[in-house]
């Protein structure tokens, strides 16, 4: 028996390997923070220059020498919030030369080794996020900066009596103060953040978190400078060296990527995809053994995980510049995205804030531009499918699933997640990674009462399907028809490689 599917597909309905999930909607209390789909965007490549910031002279249309265009698809995606200036980039940024008239050159010696002319600096970053409606998330300069220059910039951005910091914000035109939340305290110290040890970094984040004040009613979001992957050591000392008192968050970084043959991003066969795929599971392994330590060290949860660098690492594209990381991006990071979403919307009650690498022209792109154009990707669109978990109450499922096998090797095929919005609108996205195989999801509704079931897909012919600004709508979200409820049980046919989003 045939019926058509999502994209035109026929999919076979009765022969498909069957997964089955169970919603428990009565056990959910957790909810899943919007912070969770948030940006990472850094001076690197065109991810600022180029990306956002094309100068206030450009012919490309823009409001303050910020592209219109990417404000508008990145407002579509309710951005949430947005990290800056880096990665590797703030440990060597001095806030100082990136505001006022005068502002000296440095050398960008992490990417690329070109000029930043620091003509995007924080009053041009305050603007995007106010242009985009998004919390900017500040990470300061450990590794090359000094106690004192972290402390003005919270002074400059959050104090608003008479001060000398918030005097020197004033004669570079802004009254107000911004009042910034969220502040990383460094990035990746254990390495371009200044070679330290777990131990020494734990005593300099106590003397940088101490002088970031709070200003006015503003209680900062002071975030610790995480682990490397699986540097399980980093996050016992961090842990159990600084107070909790000092420390809202801890970072982890960990990107899908085999760093000594990184692949491809779009020339691969299906070795390569099930090997990223695999290796995407993976990192959600070592998540939980990170927060098992944090678990053992606060059980009550006050420090939140924040997964502020991740997504897939691959080959730059060649003939570009080695140093601006720029890679393609196909169906098959949409489903790292998928997967990886729904695994953190899973761990909410500790993972309070993520932030995948990078927004614009860089590594797993939202978005692509080229002069005057604009390009969306496969990961764009999930991150447009998926707001409708923003802010959600997480409901609790049990996932039983069949399994996608390659050499001798298997992964669950299917992936789930589920949660309720403030109308009571119920969302839930499914990730099917087999390459080739449709699987028929059952799903037992227990106390969800809806009748109704809409959906849309993310899917693509190929493995590799990706969008280019020749032909932008490769892979591109559709409706989706493979959904039905009958008898408290929803039945679904997921397509082979998709991410489908249902709403009941
Ligand atoms: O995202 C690219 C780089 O990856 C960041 O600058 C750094 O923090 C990480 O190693």
């Amino acid at each position: 028996m045939f019926a058509a599917g999502a994209n035109g597909f026929c999919q076979e309905v009765n022969s498909h390997p069957k997964a089955s999930v169970v919603l428990d909607q009565g056990a959910g209390e957790e909810v899943i923070s919007r912070h969770i789909y948030g940006h990472f965007s850094e001076h690197l490549g065109h991810c600022i220059y180029g990306g956002y910031w094309v100068g206030y002279d450009s012919e490309i249309p823009n409001t303050n020498g910020i592209r219109n265009d990417v404000v508008e698809a990145l407002r579509k995606i309710h951005i949430p919030n947005l990290r800056w200036p880096g990665g590797c980039f703030a440990d060597e940024y001095h806030w100082m030369d990136g505001i006022g008239t005068e502002r000296p050159k440095m050398v960008n010696t992490h990417w690329g080794g070109v000029t930043e002319d620091n003509s995007f600096g924080t009053h041009e970053f305050m603007d995007l996020c106010e242009q985009l409606g998004t919390e900017p998330v500040i990470c300061g300069n450990v590794g090359s900066g000094t106690v004192k220059e972290m402390s003005q910039w919270v002074e400059y951005l959050n104090f608003d009596g008479i001060s000398p910091m918030a005097d020197l914000r004033r004669t570079h035109g802004r009254e107000d103060a911004w009042g910034v939340k969220y502040w990383g305290v460094g990035n990746e110290n254990w390495g371009c953040g200044g070679n330290m040890t777990a131990e020494f970094y734990a005593d300099q984040y106590r003397r940088y978190a101490t002088f970031c004040r709070n200003y006015g009613e503003n209680r900062l979001f002071k975030i610790a400078g995480g682990a490397n992957s699986e540097d399980y050591h980093w996050t016992e000392i961090l842990m159990q060296n600084i107070p909790h008192r000092m420390m809202n968050g801890l970072s982890l970084h960990y990107y899908t990527t085999n760093w000594s043959n990184q692949g491809s991003a779009t020339e691969f066969g299906e070795e390569r995809y099930f090997d990223v795929l695999r290796r995407c599971l993976q990192v959600e392994k070592a998540i939980d053994r990170h927060m098992e330590i944090m678990d053992k060290h606060d059980p009550e949860k006050h420090v939140a995980l924040v997964f502020d660098e991740w997504g897939t690492w691959y080959a730059v594209e060649p003939g570009t510049n080695p140093g601006f990381l720029f890679q393609q991006n196909t169906m098959r990071d949409a489903l790292v995205a998928g997967l990886t979403l729904n695994y953190l919307n899973a761990r909410c009650d500790r993972v309070k804030m993520a932030n995948i690498a990078q927004t614009i022209n860089v590594l797993q792109a939202l978005i692509f531009t080229e002069g005057d154009r604009m390009l969306l990707t496969p990961t764009y669109h999930i991150y447009d499918l998926y707001k409708v978990h923003h802010d959600a109450t997480l409901i609790p499922l049990t996932l039983e699933s069949p399994e996608y096998s390659f050499g001798d090797e298997s992964l669950p095929a299917i992936s789930a997640s589920a949660s309720m919005d403030s109308s009571g609108r119920i969302h839930i996205s499914l990730v099917n990674i087999d390459p080739t195989t449709p699987i028929q999801v059952s799903m037992a509704l227990q106390d969800v009462q809806g009748r109704k079931v809409t959906g849309m897909v993310l899917t693509s012919p190929e493995i590799n399907s990706h969008n280019t600004f020749e032909d932008p709508n490769r892979v591109v979200p559709v409706e989706f028809t493979g959904a039905k409820i009958k008898r408290g049980e929803l039945e679904v046919t997921v397509p082979s490689k998709s991410v489908v989003v249902l709403e009941i």
